[in-house]
Formats: structure tokens, sequence, C-alpha cells
């Protein structure tokens, strides 16, 4: 590749202190592992600014066990491939776990005004302060005008806004629409470790999804979530962790709707013990 593969900050902040403060840069960050929903990513940020940095980055402090954390697939060579056919001109930053955490390799501890105790966080103690202090770090060594989430993982993209807001960080945080295989089931690394078969029969999770969204017309919170949890008891391939809706900005479960507020629904689903997320905007 012609492609800049930078492992150091030092190099990193020459290359970039090089291009000058007056280019708009954007900043797509990823585990590696990269499908077609972090491309749509880098292709955004790509349109979006003069110059991108995507860096790959398996950042140990947001793994709850270490199983996961060293089963974490790692394609380097597929995924500079990916980001070349998007653009040449793309640097790739790859740290080192010892870059990154140079002492001891813990989070720091934030307060994400409770943003992090749900859903996602609710058995994850420390996950949303890893990821936190990995986008912290890398917003202040990249310094880019965007950054750009997903909404496939919506609560990490509200904590990462909160997290510039608390730590005053001067960025755009950008939320990317969820990238879908075919029959509706989100992207995800983790799809590659299902069955063909039970690949196909979780579009069920999105189906779901959005007959829940339909209901969201005329139902309560209540009701819909009642639904869901028996629609999940009627199969045998799928366990339900958690389902909820819940308001954009606090990330609450409601009881009863507001008038003026942006809902989505919320759900977290084990197949064939591998953990799928997902979820879907209401009104
Ligand atoms: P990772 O899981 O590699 O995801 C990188 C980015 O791609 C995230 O912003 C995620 O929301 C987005 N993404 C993944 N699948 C998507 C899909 N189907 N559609 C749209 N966007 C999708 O999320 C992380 O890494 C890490 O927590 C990170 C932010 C890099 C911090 O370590």
């Amino acid at each position: 590749f012609s492609m800049q593969v930078i492992k150091t900050k030092k190099v990193l902040t020459e290359k970039l202190n090089k291009l000058g403060s007056s280019l708009n840069l954007g900043l797509v960050p990823t585990m590696g592992a990269l499908h077609q929903g972090h491309a749509s990513l880098i292709r955004k940020a790509v349109e979006e600014n003069d110059k991108v940095v995507v860096s790959i980055f398996v950042n140990p402090t947001q793994f709850n066990n270490l199983e996961d954390l060293n089963k974490y697939p790692k394609t380097l060579d597929a995924d500079l491939l990916l980001i070349s056919e998007i653009s040449e001109d793309i640097i790739v930053f790859t740290p080192e776990v010892s870059e990154i955490y140079p002492k001891t390799v813990v989070p720091k501890i934030y307060d994400f005004e409770g943003l992090d105790k749900v859903m996602e966080g609710e058995f994850r103690d420390d996950h949303f302060n890893g990821v936190g202090t990995i986008v912290e770090e890398l917003l202040i060594v990249v310094h880019p005008t965007r950054a750009y989430f997903g909404e496939k993982d919506f609560q990490q993209l509200r904590i990462i806004q909160k997290l510039t807001e608390i730590r005053q960080i001067p960025v755009e945080i950008i939320g990317c629409e969820i990238v879908r295989e075919d029959h509706g089931l989100a992207m995800s690394s983790r799809n590659e470790r299902l069955s063909k078969e039970t690949r196909l029969k979780a579009a069920f999770i999105y189906e779901t999804l959005k007959a829940a969204k339909i209901k969201f017309g005329t139902d309560n919170a209540l009701s819909i979530k009642e639904w869901v949890v028996n629609e999940f008891k009627r199969t045998n391939d799928f366990e339900l962790e958690y389902f909820d809706i819940t308001d954009v900005e606090t990330l609450t479960p409601i009881i009863k709707k507001t008038n003026n507020l942006k809902y989505r629904a919320f759900i977290a689903v084990y197949v064939e013990n591998v953990r799928l997320i997902d979820n879907i905007a209401l009104n």
C-alpha cells in the first residue's frame, strides 16, 4: 500500500503537524475486523474532511473478560485492504497496548451522568470508562475536526458526546446510521461467529424492533416490552438479555411517552453464545 500505517503517537503527531491546522481532519476509531458498517463511517469521513485518520486498536480496558479480549479477531491485512479501497490517502494509526497504556492497563473513571449505568453498562462496570479512556486519548492526540461513531452502538455514541462536553474537547461528534446485512441483521464482526442458518434467522431481531416501532404509535412502552419478551420466549434459538425503550437524551427506560422527546428501542440478544445488539429510532 502507499497508505501510511503509523504505530506511535510521536510519529502521528509529527505527520499531523506537517499537514497544518487549517485542514479539516476526520477521525474514525475502530477495533479492526472491519466490515461494511465501519466502511460507511470511513467513507463519510473521507467525504466530509480533507484528511482522515482511522485508528485500529483493540482496547483492553473496555473488555469485561480476558477471553473476550483474546478472542477478538485480528485481521490487519484485510482491514488495510478495505481502507485502501476507500482511499489510499487515509492515515491508519495502529498503536501497541504499551503505547496507549505505558504504565498500567486501567481505565480512567468518568462521571457520564448515568448514561453508562443502563443497558450495555448495567453488567459491565468499567466498559464505558474504558471506551472513554481510549477515545479521549485519540481525540487529544489526533485533535480532529470531526469524529465518527455508529448508531449501532447508540449508547456509546451518546457517552462520547457527553465525554466531549465534560472534558470540553472541541470536536464535532458525528453519528452514522446502522448498516445492515441484506436481510436486516445489523452488521457486526460477531456475525461471522454464527452458522449460516442462524445468521439468516437473526433477522428476527430487527423484525422485532420494526414491529415495536409500529406498536409505539398506539401502545405504551410497558406493553411493548411484554410483547417482545413473549416473542422471544416462543423461540428456541434466541435468548433475550434486555429490551428497553428510552429517550435518546438520558437513555432512561420510559413508562410513558412525553411530547417532543425522541425515543429509541434497544435490544441485546444471545444467539449460539454470541451476544448481538441492535436499536431503532421510534419517532
Ligand atoms: P468497533 O466495534 O470496531 O466499532 C467502530 C465503530 O464502527 C463504532 O463507532 C461502531 O458503532 C461502528 N459500527 C460498527 N458496526 C456498525 C454498523 N453495522 N453500522 C454502523 N456503524 C457500525 O466501537 C468500537 O469499535 C470501540 O468501542 C471504539 C469506539 C473504537 C473504542 O475502542
